[in-house]
């Protein structure tokens, strides 16, 4: 995959947001029966959720798609930091989703990564991954400024986890639940979101395959698109 072909770029995150909630619009509508999302978190994504639920409520299938995330701060469902609440805000206490599978955040962040996987494998029902049968029809991910996605930061051990499904992360803080290698990658459509000067130097990092970003180590088994705005590309 040359990941140079996957980049699209938009002049600023509206355009950004538009553009990939069209995409994600189209996808949706494209397949027939369950749809299956891995919602990203962090501050990128919040403009295309609103969106969703204000211009493309009309047209996104909403009560046939399965809400999960691809990581989550081990913190209550109301706190300010929660993937959780920020997408509940923004997009799903405004449309009809009755599917959402929030990542557990109760006792420890070892205990609720244990019970996300039970959750994520109860909804494939198998316990092992098919790349014939990918687990997300869709997935959004983040890039950090160091490179990381998810969850899934520079020299962490869940880097190298290729049988779990998620990973608790205990170095950061708050803590993290992260979905692993094989479990983001298991999806037929996948993109990052990308925006903003500061994201720069990973950009470049994640187009040139630079390994030692954990976000330029994603091998999805789909496809692969990377929307970037103007001041992320340079
Ligand atoms: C999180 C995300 C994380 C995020 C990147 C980019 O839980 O914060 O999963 O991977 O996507 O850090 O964050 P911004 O969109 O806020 O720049």
């Amino acid at each position: 995959m040359n990941r140079r072909s996957a980049l699209v770029v938009l002049p600023d995150p509206q355009a950004l947001a538009q553009r990939v909630a069209r995409w994600m619009t189209d996808i949706a509508c494209a397949k027939k029966g369950e749809f299956a999302v891995a919602l990203s978190g962090g501050s990128t994504p919040r403009t295309l959720y609103q969106l969703l639920a204000g211009q493309f409520a009309q047209q996104f299938p909403w009560l046939r798609v399965d809400w999960f995330w691809g990581d989550e701060r081990f913190v209550s469902h109301d706190d300010p930091q929660s993937n959780y609440r920020m997408a509940q805000q923004a997009m799903l206490s405004r449309a009809p989703t009755p599917r959402i599978h929030p990542v557990p955040t109760k006792g420890t962040a070892a205990e609720s990564a244990m019970a996300y996987e039970r959750e994520l494998k109860r909804f494939y029902d198998a316990d092992h991954l098919d790349p014939a049968r990918p687990l997300f029809d869709l997935v959004l991910l983040g890039l950090g400024a160091d490179g990381h996605t998810g969850s899934l930061f520079p020299g962490s051990p869940a880097l190298e986890e290729r049988r779990r499904w998620t990973a608790a992360v205990e170095t950061q803080q708050p803590e993290r639940i992260t979905l692993t290698y094989p479990a983001l990658e298991s999806a037929a459509h996948t993109a990052f979101l990308v925006a903003g000067t500061d994201k720069r130097d990973a950009l470049r990092g994640l187009l040139d395959g630079d390994s030692t970003l954990p976000a330029a180590r994603l091998k999805p088994t789909g496809d692969l698109h990377i929307f970037a705005d103007k001041a992320a590309v340079g």
